[in-house]
């Protein structure tokens, strides 16, 4: 997900800037709270920490931090003309400074100093720049005027936030359709013959899909981590509720990430099985491979992407054929041999698998995979 600076100054709406921030962090984004000594009059800068879940301590350079998105909220009268005149006295003015990107300004002043002509040219210089602002609400302001300047809620600024976080990506819009995790095929009513799938990777494929603009259904398969925000979840324990949900959905994109079982014990008994000193032979019958049906009823511009698990060069060649073989346009192989990464692991390092090539990505967490995975799925849409 993405890493954004949340830039708080002080304005009586900075109270509403830590749900911002408990927002962001929710949908799974790295957030760095920047608060001037203005805020602080309002709220500590301890407590964005707490909500940031970010350490204490100083960091010198904070004001140079890298991120993806600025967002200011609030964004008082004074602070606004400082960003409009590029003047840098405290860690947030500096860091809009540093920061290259898109920049999200929510406003929050009485609205008489809203509407003075100088604020009006500061906002207008502001937007000619390319920087997005958000409201400032008409209403009644804390101090009981009426009239427009109260910073907009929460989660419209974070609804903001997404949209321009998703810029330009061509999942913006689009339906993708995400399977995670690892299903458990019932042997009797408590055993079941199971994977190692924590569905971390699926999740971070969701997540990330979700902050390019896409509608995100997840199809978990007893998940290990939670769902992200703003994505649909719809629970399939068994190979069998995993296909009915995925053949019934129309995506543009389908991403199986989920590790299905390829056997299912063919009786699942009734109640609990009693143990005893007899041998108990179960017999496995095959799934429907849910990747190879949807290819093969893939309607034109729909992207199918399969994950294959297994080891070394053989593995890779036979990832290759599955791509070809179960008409999917992008396979992406995980080399299952190594004990560093996937399954239960926060990191992984795949190869990406298309008709056109090959891209080897580098061990790294798994958001900066899903990242990986998303830029060349996006290269395969027209
Ligand atoms: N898949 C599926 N339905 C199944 C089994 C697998 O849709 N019943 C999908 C998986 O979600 C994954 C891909 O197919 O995207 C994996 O293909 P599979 O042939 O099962 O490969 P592996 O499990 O990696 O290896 P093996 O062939 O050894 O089973």
């Amino acid at each position: 997900m993405a890493r954004i600076l949340l830039g708080v100054s002080g304005g009586i709406a900075a109270y509403k800037a830590c749900e911002v921030c408990r927002l962001f962090v929710k949908a799974g984004h790295e957030v760095v709270p920047l608060v001037t000594p203005g805020a602080e009059r309002f709220v500590t800068a301890e407590t964005f920490r707490a909500l940031a879940r970010r350490p204490a301590g100083d960091d010198v350079y904070l004001h140079l931090t890298r991120a993806d998105l600025l967002v200011v909220a609030p964004c008082t009268a004074n602070t606004l003309a400082k960003l409009a005149h590029g003047l840098a006295d405290n860690v947030l003015t500096e860091a809009a400074l540093a920061h290259r990107g898109p920049v999200l300004v929510a406003p929050a002043m009485n609205p008489r100093m809203w509407s003075h002509p100088a604020t009006r040219a500061n906002a207008e210089a502001l937007r000619a720049r390319g920087i997005v602002l958000i409201g400032p609400d008409e209403g009644e302001t804390a101090e009981g005027e009426l009239g427009v300047g109260r910073m907009v809620e929460p989660d419209e600024i974070v609804r903001a936030a997404e949209e321009l976080l998703a810029g330009n990506s061509k999942l913006k819009g689009k339906r993708v359709l995400v399977s995670a995790g690892g299903t458990r095929e019932p042997i009797d009513t408590v055993r079941f013959v199971g994977n190692r799938s924590s569905g971390r990777m699926g999740v971070a494929l969701a997540a990330e899909a979700r902050r390019r603009g896409a509608h995100v259904t997840l199809l978990g398969a007893n998940l290990a981590v939670p769902a992200p925000l703003g994505v649909e979840l719809v629970e399939t324990p068994t190979a069998a509720d995993l296909e009915r949900e995925a053949i019934e959905r129309d995506a543009d994109v389908v991403v199986m990430a989920a590790a299905v079982a390829d056997y299912r014990p063919a009786l699942a008994l009734a109640g609990k099985r009693p143990k005893d000193t007899a041998a108990w032979t179960v017999e496995l019958e095959p799934t429907t491979d849910v990747l190879a049906t949807l290819g093969a009823s893939k309607r034109p511009g729909q992207i199918l992407v399969g994950f294959a698990a297994d080891e070394g060069e053989p593995g890779l060649a036979r990832a290759r054929e599955k791509l070809g073989r179960k008409n999917a346009d992008l396979f992406v192989y995980n080399d299952v041999g190594r004990a560093d990464i996937g399954f239960d692991s926060a990191a992984n390092e795949v190869t990406i698998l298309t008709a056109g090539g090959e891209r080897a990505v580098p061990k790294a967490p798994k958001d900066e995979i899903a990242a990986a995975i998303l830029d060349e799925v996006e290269k395969l849409i027209h």
